[in-house]
């Protein structure tokens, strides 16, 4: 997964930030969908990694996930953790068990960690708040 989403950063449309973000999604069904960062003129409209990864799936039906792996950097280098944004923690929320779902944040390779939903949305709101 971390290959995975290191190379999606190749396909990153980022000529705002230049920062590049890859993303790869592990579906309970065992497929992997990736995901980079697409930017618009008008700001606003930009799209990140996660989410187009995300929307990828659930656009093919694909619904339930087991976890996801976010590399990022300015120019694609890697040297920091990059952490999903507030609105694609959201995203996970609507399809995701909090509790279950694997969020991995890598540097490499070797270098990575792994938090569940729950740690990084705590108090999230969800769809079982509407049940
Ligand atoms: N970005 C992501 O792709 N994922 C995140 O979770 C945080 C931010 C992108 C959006 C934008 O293209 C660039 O990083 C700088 O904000």
């Amino acid at each position: 997964m971390i290959d995975q989403a290191i190379r999606q950063m190749d396909f990153s449309y980022v000529p705002y930030s230049r920062f590049r973000v890859g993303a790869a999604l592990l579906a309970k069904n065992g497929k992997l969908y990736t995901g980079c960062n697409i930017e618009n003129a008008a700001y606003t409209p930009t799209n990140c990694a996660e989410r187009t990864a995300f929307f990828k799936a659930v656009s093919e039906g694909v619904t339930e996930f087991d976890g996801i792996c976010v590399v990022g950097g300015k120019d694609g280098v890697l040297t920091d953790y990059a952490s999903p944004c507030g609105v694609c923690r959201q995203v996970m929320m609507e399809f995701c068990d909090p509790d279950e779902f694997q969020i991995i944040l890598a540097k490499s390779r070797q270098e990575y960690k792994i938090y569940t939903l729950r740690e990084l949305l705590p108090q999230g709101f969800g769809p079982a708040d509407l049940a």
